[in-house]
């Protein structure tokens, strides 16, 4: 890597939001910033997860404790680590809900727990960071699936929560470029170790049809999306905004389709 594009990689004295980032790959986001130099703060529902993951992100690091779905709770902390950093530079919005099951059994409250913690929670996050982007001219960052593109059997709420936060970024990105504000989404293919793969791929069997269905024959690595977080945050794609960028070794091309007939005839087998 040159000189200009590892100190565009440098994140020292930046401060950085991830909510969601008490584990999985929103924990992966926020150690990358951690290790680029960067002051982050975390914000997440479990205190005995949000403890840990914050003793692990350095002396640097402050933890909130809250749920996306309450915008009065995102605000506050949003503005106390806007406070205590001297701004924030980067925003991320990655708090996420799934379980999986046919469309008819979930219940409007399901239903609306996994919309309301993925679309209106990145809503939430969003609108409760844009004073402080504005004034940085920073970078707001959506952690999307590929559920937003892909139907799948089994996740109807999940496909519209995450349509919903691809489409919220677009319209963001329009909305706040004039203010120097850069909204995109990563949508991370299967990553391992993480909550969302434990109930999307809940044994053996299914893990290999996944792993053989992703171009790259491996599931990622949570670091692998902090990789792109820092890019997207960085100078590096000054002019990259309402992008939805997979990094999903290639799963979305063909493999999350393939996958999704094969993961929906083992659901059924269990019924
Ligand atoms: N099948 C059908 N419905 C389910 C369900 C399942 N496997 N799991 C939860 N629900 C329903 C509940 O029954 C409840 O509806 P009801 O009140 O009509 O019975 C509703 O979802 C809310 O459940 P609850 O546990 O009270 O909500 P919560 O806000 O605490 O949890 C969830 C939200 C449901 C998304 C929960 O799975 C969660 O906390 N997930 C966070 C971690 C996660 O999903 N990580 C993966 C991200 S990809």
């Amino acid at each position: 890597m040159s000189a200009g594009a590892a100190g565009a990689l440098d994140f020292s004295g930046k401060g950085v939001f991830v909510a969601g980032g008490s584990s999985g790959i929103n924990l992966g986001v926020a150690r990358r910033f951690a290790e680029a130099g960067a002051k982050v703060a975390i914000f997440a529902r479990n205190p005995d997860k949000l403890d840990a993951a914050r003793a692990s992100l350095g002396p640097q690091a402050l933890s909130f404790r809250g749920d996306v779905r309450e915008f009065d709770a995102v605000q506050a902390a949003i503005d106390a680590a806007a406070a205590a950093f001297g701004g924030l530079q980067v925003v991320v919005s990655g708090a996420a809900g799934n379980f999986v099951a046919p469309a008819e059994t979930i219940s409007t409250n399901g239903w609306k727990a996994v919309n309301e913690i993925d679309a209106l929670g990145t809503f939430h996050v969003f609108k409760a960071a844009f004073e402080p982007l504005k004034a940085s001219r920073g970078s707001a960052i959506a952690i999307s699936a590929p559920q937003s593109v892909q139907p799948m059997a089994w996740q109807a709420h999940v496909c519209a929560a995450k349509a919903g936060v691809d489409k919220l970024v677009e319209c963001l990105a329009m909305e706040w470029g004039p203010h120097g504000v850069r909204v995109n989404a990563i949508s991370p293919g299967p990553i391992a170790n993480t909550e969302g793969m434990a109930r999307l791929a809940p044994s053996p069997e299914i893990e290999d049809i996944v792993r053989r269905t992703v171009s790259l024959e491996r599931f990622g690595e949570a670091r692998e999306i902090g990789d792109v977080a820092l890019f997207l945050a960085s100078p590096l794609a000054s002019y990259v905004t309402g992008a939805i960028l997979p990094a999903d070794g290639g799963w979305g091309l063909s493999g999350a389709g393939a996958a999704t007939a094969l993961i929906a005839e083992h659901f059924r087998s269990t019924l």
